[in-house]
């Protein structure tokens, strides 16, 4: 497995992850007619905006197996809602389906966390699911739970859960 920087050529590839592991995963939380609605399209625009706006702080990461697939991915950058001062945040982290629960989640956490202390941050928070599944991962990680929040997902309201880390030296 071979965790690297994103490229702008990878985005429909994550879009496929990423749109194929909200179908796994949440379909027990979201409405089907939401999940089925995603668009791989939409979010490949988005993801190649967001891969093209990585820098020092902003970053974005791709697994990818012996076969040159990508299977996981994650981005993010600064915090962004100044909660509890944590300075930095995973904003998207998923493995497809059938790699899950083979040690890449956690390569990928090391290659966010190891880039966001490089320049100088050493706090951690993201959001997840308040019902998934990822929160017994953030918790074996040493993730603290910080606050549940409601977001609206079209009509329905669903709970999330804001997981930090003081210190991401035990990330990396
Ligand atoms: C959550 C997710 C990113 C974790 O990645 P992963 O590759 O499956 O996890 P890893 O194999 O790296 O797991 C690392 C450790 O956490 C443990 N772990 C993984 N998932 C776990 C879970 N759901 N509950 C408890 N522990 C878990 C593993 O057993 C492993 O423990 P070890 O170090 O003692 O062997 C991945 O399963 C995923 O994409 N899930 C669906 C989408 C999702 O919820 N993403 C998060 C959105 S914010």
């Amino acid at each position: 497995m071979l965790v690297r920087k994103a490229q702008t050529d990878d985005a429909a590839a994550i879009a496929k992850v990423n749109v194929d592991t909200w179908r796994s995963a949440f379909c027990d939380i979201i409405s089907d007619a939401y999940l089925e609605a995603l668009s791989y399209t939409n979010r490949e625009k988005n993801f190649r905006e967001l891969i093209c706006q990585s820098g020092d702080l902003s970053f974005a990461y791709v697994a990818e197996d012996e076969a040159g697939a990508i299977v996981g991915f994650t981005m993010g950058g600064r915090e962004r809602e100044g909660i509890n001062n944590y300075a930095g945040e995973i904003y998207a982290l998923y493995v497809s389906e059938p790699w899950q629960k083979n040690g890449v989640g956690k390569m990928l956490v090391k290659a966010a966390t190891g880039q966001l202390f490089q320049s100088g941050i050493s706090s951690l928070l993201l959001w997840t699911l308040a019902q998934g599944s990822a929160c017994g991962f953030y918790e074996k990680l040493g993730g603290r739970l910080i606050i549940n929040k409601p977001f609206a997902i079209e009509k329905d309201e669903i709970m999330f859960a804001a997981y930090g880390w003081d210190n991401i030296e035990v990330l990396l």
